[in-house]
């Protein structure tokens, strides 16, 4: 890993929480990760909308080091869009990391990888990190096919981005199999993944890109696999769903270099 991909661990809370039960959770993480907490890693959580305000007011008041992100936006900045939210609505409540093309909103609610892609653009535009999702289904995976399908949600995904911006940004490979389902890919699985994302934006981009992204695995992250998964030459970090919800788990995926 090079230095400057400093570990970041992502919390995607998805339809949890309200904001009452979401301060308790931020402080109780806050605590369980105590000073030593969060050298050398970046913490994000990704409550609800209604959530982000409660959660942003406790984070500088206590001044945690905990990063406040969402789970997706909207690429216009104001307009007749009912029921949508901006980017610079987010950037306004001090969001910094957003979540764009998770496999739920492609499954769900017909997200494209166009969609995505003016989303990734419409983040990086009011100053925040698009954490860009992808990953293969198991018909797609055990067809052979799980790495042409990454490398097409990758290359449309991030499709315009300058070399400089796709340096920035994250992705996150999440293969659905392993979405909620305990059933994590192996640290190789995962690693030939990863790098496959890397040499995709070496091909698309550049090297310096390539060497400079972070990619995050996602998937049935629990404290019992992070650290191995993390060992990893190419894993960054992680998205981490269902163990995000419980500070105490969530806190010991964190600390994975303890363990
Ligand atoms: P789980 O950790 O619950 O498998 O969810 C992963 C995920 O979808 C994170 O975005």
């Amino acid at each position: 890993m090079s230095e400057a991909r400093i570990p970041l661990i992502s919390g995607n809370w998805k339809m949890h929480k309200n904001h009452f039960e979401a301060i308790q959770a931020v402080q109780k993480l806050h605590y369980r990760l105590g000073d030593a907490e969060v050298e050398d890693v970046v913490v994000t959580v990704h409550p609800p909308f209604t959530d982000l305000r409660s959660v942003q007011t406790l984070i500088e008041s206590d001044r945690m080091d905990i990063v406040l992100g969402a789970q997706d936006c909207y690429w216009e900045t104001e307009g007749a869009f009912t029921g949508e939210v901006s980017p610079t609505m987010l950037a306004k409540l001090d969001v910094a990391y957003v979540i764009v093309g998770h496999s739920e909103r492609r499954q769900l609610f017909g997200e494209t990888d166009e969609s995505v892609n003016r989303k990734a653009v419409a983040v990086l535009a009011a100053g925040m990190t698009p954490i860009v999702c992808c990953g293969e289904t198991l018909e797609e995976r055990e067809a052979g096919d799980a790495e042409s399908k990454v490398e097409g949600q990758i290359r449309a995904g991030l499709a315009g981005l300058s070399s400089a911006q796709v340096a920035g940004l994250v992705v996150a490979y999440e293969p659905i199999w392993a979405i909620g389902t305990g059933r994590t890919a192996t640290s190789e699985d995962a690693q030939a993944m990863c790098a496959h994302i890397r040499s995709v934006v070496a091909d698309g981009w550049s090297a310096d890109a390539a060497a400079s992204l972070r990619v995050q695995y996602g998937g049935s992250v629990k404290p019992g696999n992070i650290a191995e998964l993390m060992s990893q030459a190419d894993i960054d970090g992680a998205l981490v769903g269902g163990a995000s919800l419980e500070p105490d788990e969530f806190a010991a995926i964190v600390q994975f270099r303890q363990h």
